[in-house]
């Protein structure tokens, strides 16, 4: 048994992880595969935080009311899928104020032209015409804020995230030139090698979006059995009847041969070989099946949680107070670097 000295040595030892998750709509398999299943997986070896971005969710228009028992929600489910509050800091972004104050040093070391180029700020612009605002266009920043505040070593994503990633390491550059290195950790993405990008289950050629109006193109984590069966047996495939794994040209196929493969632990070509001969509606009916299975222990425990909201909040309070920590540390060790004065 290590005693107290020698735990407080393993965690300096441990790497940093810092990931999180946008608090719009309810958590989806895309999440889970892309990300979460990643988080819990490192929880054991690394110093782990991981935070829900409740400030990101205010880039689209929000209902006050809504918005705030979704970050009840949020956290619940982040439990429910296996992240251990003892084990981990988990914590709400707008609980710790040194989040937006980073931001704001790190938006003036920002150029313009790197924004520019970021390919989501494009589409969400796209889809938000009425609501183009700053916050959209300048969320990369916030979330370089979040990744350095905590001096994270790797961000466990999805694909999509992997462009906001390379600006944070850029702004590590421009912090370093600008005022002083090494002060901000230069942190790297981890993109797992399978499921990294799960897809639209109606239009497997765009990402499974949490957000997504059109709620036939999701499974949310916390869907009913009779619903996943629905929208997993309506799903999008072709013509053909070989189940066979080509992301060109069986683009809706080959996304629930991922989804199989990473939920079972078998590879795409075990699955290939198990359903030679057979169709694709048998295909569909076992990943069903495999899905409901897979979120029945993750739903019993968020009812679970949700029924107990003082709960919830006595672990956020805890997060907060051990994230708080940290990135109060990392924002000295910055304003003294840019020269503000500290009374
Ligand atoms: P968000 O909430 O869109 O997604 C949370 C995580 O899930 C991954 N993901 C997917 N992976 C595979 N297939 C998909 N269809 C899919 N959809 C989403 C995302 O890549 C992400 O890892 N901006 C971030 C939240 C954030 C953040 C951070 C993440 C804010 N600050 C700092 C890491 C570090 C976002 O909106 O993720």
């Amino acid at each position: 048994m290590p005693n107290a000295k020698s735990h407080a040595i393993l965690l300096i030892m441990k790497k940093t992880i810092l990931s999180g998750s946008t608090v719009t709509g309810d958590l989806t398999l895309g999440n889970y595969i892309g990300a979460i299943h990643n988080w819990k997986q490192m929880q054991n070896d690394y110093d782990c935080l991981y935070f829900l971005a409740d400030l990101h969710a205010l880039t689209v228009t929000q209902d006050p009311k809504i918005l705030k028992n979704r970050i009840y929600s949020f956290f619940a489910q982040y439990l429910a899928l296996g992240l251990d509050p003892q084990q981990n800091t988990i914590f709400v972004q707008s609980q710790i104020h040194e989040h937006a104050e980073l931001n704001w040093i790190l938006t003036c070391l920002t150029p313009m032209g790197y924004l520019n180029r970021m390919t989501q700020f494009k589409e969400k612009s796209e889809k938000n015409v009425k609501n183009i605002n700053a916050g959209l266009y300048t969320y990369p920043v916030l979330m370089a804020a979040d990744i350095l505040l905590y001096q994270a070593d790797l961000v466990p994503v999805g694909e999509d995230q992997r462009q906001h990633l390379e600006l944070a390491r850029d702004i590590v550059g421009f912090f370093d030139r600008a005022h002083a290195p090494g002060v901000l950790k230069m942190p790297e993405a981890f993109i797992p090698k399978s499921g990294a990008r799960i897809m639209s289950l109606q239009d497997p050629t765009k990402k499974m979006s949490k957000s997504d109006d059109n709620e036939k193109n999701f499974v949310s984590i916390i869907d009913d059995p009779k619903k996943i069966e629905k929208k997993i047996k309506s799903a999008a495939t072709d013509s053909d009847t070989v189940i066979k794994y080509n992301l060109e040209n069986k683009p809706g196929l080959s996304n629930l041969l991922t989804i199989y493969s990473v939920l079972s632990g078998k590879t795409v070509a075990q699955i290939e070989a198990d359903y030679a001969g057979k169709m694709y509606g048998h295909l569909k009916v076992d990943l069903a099946a495999l899905v409901v299975e897979t979120l029945a222990p993750v739903q019993l425990k968020y009812h679970d949680l949700m029924k107990n909201q003082d709960h919830l909040e006595m672990l956020m309070k805890q997060g907060a107070e051990k994230a708080k920590v940290r990135a109060a540390k990392t924002l000295k060790s910055v304003y003294d670097a840019v020269g503000l004065v500290r009374v």
